[in-house]
C-alpha cells in the first residue's frame, strides 16, 4: 500500500488540466458492448476504476487496447456476467446489466451489496428493468435478469438515480417500441452517454432534462468520442487553490456543468473567473461559512460535498452542511477533527464551525472524494500530514500528486510499511 505525505502552507499557482470524467468514460466504455465493431474512445483518464472497468470487459468478452485513445471491439461473448471480485471494488460495475440485457438478453451481476458511503441498493434498476419485461431472480448474492424479448415502457424512477438512468437508456436503445423515463437524472454525464448513443445510432431525445425518451432500434454501429472534462475533479481544483490562499488557471473547466459550484465558491470568497475552457481561481483575503445543501444535478455535486466541508472547516463564522443524497457520507469528519476542525453530525446535517488553521497529522482516506477532501485538508494545513490508504483516490484522481506538485504543492507518495 502506498500513502501521500504532504507538508502544507504552499499557495497553489499556476495552471493545471483537468482530465476525462471518469463516471462519463465508465458507462460509455460499458455501452461498447451494444455494436459489433471498434470504438473509439478519446480522453478515458488513466484511474483505477478505468482499469477495473476493462477487466470486466475483457472477462466479458472484449478486445481493448489503450494506448492514447482506449480502443474497444466485442465481437464475441464469453460471459455474460459481472462477477463479484469486479463489483466489490466497484460499483459502478453495474453499469453492464443495460448493455448485456440489451445485446445478450441476459445478464448475471453479483449483488453489490453495503458500501463505505450507505447501502447504495439497485432496486430501482432491476424495478425499471421488469417494467421493460425482464424476469429478476435473486440467488447465491447474484442478480440474474433474462429478457427474451424486452419491451419499450413508461418508467418514473422514485427517487432520481445516475446509474438507474444510465441502465435504462442503454437497455431501451435495443428493446421494442418506446420507452419514457421520468424523474431521470439530468448529470452532464448522462447526456455524455445519450450523446455517444446517438452517434452509435440510437434514438434519444431529452436527456439533460427530467425526461428522457428513447425508440427503440434494431442495431447499433460502433463510433468515436471524446468524453466531457470530470467536473467534480476542476470543483476539487478550484477549492484546493481557495484553501491554499492560491492563484490558479484551470484549463479543459467544464463551465457550464460547475454552475453552482461557481456560485458557492464565490459566496465562500473565491473570486472565480470563467472563459470557454478555463476557470482562473484567486482565493480572496479569507473563506466565509456558507450553508450548502447536496442535490441532484443541477444542484450541488454530493461528490464535492467532503471537500466543500474541509473549505468551510477554516473559514470565518458557523455554517450547516447537509447530505441529501447518501445516508452515510461524513467519513471524512473523523478524520478532519484530527487535523483540529470543530464539526459536529447529526444525522444528515454536519455543523461546521470554522477555525483559524488544520494542523498536519496522519489521517485514512475512507471512500474517493473523502479522500480528496483529506488532500485538501493537508495542503491548508500546518505542519505534515500523512494520508492513507489513498488506493481510494487513485480510484477517481488522474497524477493527483503530479498535478498538485506542479502548481506548487509539497507532496510526495510513498510506500507505507504501516498500512493497517
Ligand atoms: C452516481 C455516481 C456517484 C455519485 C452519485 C450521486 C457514477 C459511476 N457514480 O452513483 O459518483 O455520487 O451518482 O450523484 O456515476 N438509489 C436507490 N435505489 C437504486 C439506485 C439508487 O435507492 O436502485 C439511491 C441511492 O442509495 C442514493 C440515491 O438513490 O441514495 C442516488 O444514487 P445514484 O444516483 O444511483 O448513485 P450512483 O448512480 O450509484
Amino acid at each position: 500500500m502506498e500513502k501521500l505525505i504532504i507538508k502544507g502552507g504552499k499557495p497553489l499557482e499556476g495552471e493545471v488540466e483537468v482530465s476525462g470524467a471518469k463516471n462519463a468514460a465508465l458507462p460509455i466504455m460499458a455501452s461498447s458492448l451494444m455494436a459489433d465493431g471498434l470504438h473509439v474512445l478519446e480522453g478515458v483518464p488513466n484511474l483505477r476504476d478505468i482499469k477495473t472497468m476493462i477487466s470486466l470487459l475483457e472477462h466479458i468478452g472484449s478486445k481493448i487496447s489503450w494506448a492514447g485513445d482506449l480502443k474497444i471491439t466485442t465481437d464475441n461473448y464469453n460471459a455474460d456476467e459481472a462477477p463479484y471480485d469486479l463489483v466489490k471494488t466497484m460499483r459502478a460495475s453495474i453499469l453492464v446489466l443495460g448493455p448485456l440485457v440489451a445485446r445478450l438478453k441476459k445478464a448475471k451481476i453479483s449483488l453489490p451489496g453495503g458500501c463505505a458511503i450507505g447501502a447504495r441498493p439497485i432496486d430501482l434498476h432491476l424495478k425499471a428493468l421488469e417494467a421493460m419485461g425482464a424476469k429478476i431472480e435473486l440467488r447465491e448474492g447474484y442478480v440474474k435478469v433474462s429478457a427474451p424479448k424486452l419491451h419499450g415502457a413508461n418508467i418514473t424512477f422514485d427517487k432520481i438515480t445516475v446509474t438507474g438512468t444510465e441502465n435504462i437508456i442503454m437497455a431501451a436503445v435495443l428493446a421494442e417500441g418506446k420507452t419514457i423515463i421520468s424523474n431521470a437524472a439530468r448529470e452532464p454525464e448522462v447526456t455524455d452517454l445519450a450523446c455517444h448513443l446517438v452517434n452509435m445510432g440510437a434514438k434519444i431525445s431529452g436527456a439533460g432534462t427530467d425526461k428522457i425518451t428513447i425508440e427503440g432500434v434494431a442495431n447499433l454501429r460502433p463510433a468515436k468520442h471524446k468524453i466531457i472534462p470530470d467536473r467534480i475533479e476542476a470543483g476539487t481544483l478550484m477549492m484546493a487553490a481557495g484553501i491554499t490562499g492560491g492563484n490558479l488557471k484551470i484549463k479543459n473547466f467544464p463551465v457550464e456543468m460547475l454552475q453552482t459550484a461557481i456560485l458557492k465558491l464565490s459566496e465562500a470568497g473565491l473570486h472565480i473567473e470563467t472563459g470557454d475552457t478555463y476557470a482562473h481561481v484567486k482565493a480572496g483575503p479569507g473563506l466565509k461559512a456558507t450553508n450548502v445543501t447536496t442535490a441532484p444535478y443541477p444542484g450541488f455535486a454530493t461528490d464535492l460535498q467532503a471537500q466543500f466541508m474541509t473549505l468551510m472547516s477554516v473559514a470565518e463564522g458557523t455554517c450547516i452542511v447537509t447530505e441529501t443524497i447518501f445516508e452515510n457520507r461524513f467519513m471524512h469528519v473523523p478524520e478532519l477533527q484530527r487535523m483540529g476542525a470543530d464539526i459536529r453530525v447529526d444525522g444528515g446535517f454536519a455543523v461546521v464551525k470554522g477555525i483559524k488553521r488544520l494542523r498536519g497529522a496522519p489521517v485514512m482516506a475512507t471512500d474517493l472524494r473523502a479522500s480528496a477532501s483529506l488532500v485538501i485538508a493537508a495542503l491548508s494545513a500546518k505542519g505534515t500530514s500523512e494520508i492513507r490508504r489513498i488506493y481510494h483516490l487513485d480510484r477517481g484522481y488522474e497524477a493527483i500528486e503530479q498535478k498538485l506538485s506542479s502548481v506548487g504543492a509539497d507532496i510526495v507518495r510513498a510506500p507505507d510499511g504501516d498500512a493497517r
